[in-house]
């Protein structure tokens, strides 16, 4: 595998590649992920569940991100490296700034954020100061709480709309990736025509351009109930390193997710 950059991913898209993304929080597991050809690595603040044990991604801080962040970037090879801003980093704009900073320095390559058009003005600034941003819409779990529990978003035709407007100003506004989380199908389907950035979906369904999974869920060891999303390859691969390899060319080779994964 080549380094991995936003163009590389961009590439993926316009040939109709898929790629595959997983999260990692330490230098070895990171190496593994990267040997396997896995070609995004996310530090995601869903550390706060399979690291720290908490209920909700809420408790994690800058600080935690930044640290996981330091520990992927030793560990993995050409992957790229995206790291997720932590709830309330979108307090204000000078609190993004300097967030998207300490990641930045911390070794990410890329960051992500979750929200909809309101983050127009942010990520805008993000990008003209030369941080590469994803961002992460649908079910976004910073807001669960408003959310009532982890729902499939998008389900109705008027939302789906919206929600594909929304992220067409995203990506006017400098977004180099969308994330959708949780929505049907068809909606992950939509996106991926209407927007000429990658999407990568979890729980989005087998149309999109990347596929992203929680480490945890691959290796079949996440503390809650497995998300009908998620696969555990480690039952198929024997060991972590065939498990991630596994994981990496079902998505290549459009074998996962399939119907059953998805909504
Ligand atoms: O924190 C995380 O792991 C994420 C992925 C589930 C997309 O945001
Ligand atoms: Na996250």
């Amino acid at each position: 595998m080549k380094t991995v950059t936003t163009s590389t991913l961009h590439a993926a898209k316009h040939a109709g590649e898929p790629f595959s993304c997983l999260t990692a929080y330490d230098a070895s597991f990171a190496r593994s992920a990267s040997q396997a050809g896995i070609e995004v690595l996310l530090v995601g603040d869903s550390l706060g569940m399979v690291l720290q044990g908490h209920a909700t991604t809420l408790p994690v801080t800058i600080d935690d991100l930044c640290y996981h962040t330091r520990c992927v970037a030793r560990g993995k090879e050409k992957s790229l490296l995206m790291a997720d801003l932590p709830f309330m980093s979108n307090a204000s704009l000078d609190r993004l700034l300097q967030d998207a900073g300490a990641l930045m320095r911390a070794g990410a390559e890329m960051v992500k954020i979750e929200g909809e058009a309101w983050l127009a003005e942010g990520i805008s600034e993000l990008t003209r100061r030369g941080v590469p941003v994803c961002a992460h819409m649908g079910l976004t779990p910073q807001s669960v709480h408003q959310f009532g529990g982890y729902k499939v978003q998008g389900r109705d035709a008027a939302q789906a709309q919206r929600m594909v407007a929304e992220a067409r100003e995203l990506v006017d506004a400098g977004a180099s990736v969308i994330l959708l989380e949780c929505v049907p199908a068809s909606l992950g389907n939509t996106m991926r025509d209407a927007l000429d950035v990658p999407v990568i979906g979890i729980g989005a369904g087998p149309h999109v351009d990347g596929q992203i999974l929680v480490m945890h869920d691959v290796l079949g060891t996440s503390l809650g109930r497995i998300p009908r999303f998620a696969k555990n390859f480690l039952a198929e691969g024997g060991s972590i390193e065939a498990a991630f390899r596994a994981y990496h060319e079902a998505v290549k080779t459009r074998r996962f997710p399939t119907e059953e994964h998805s909504f």
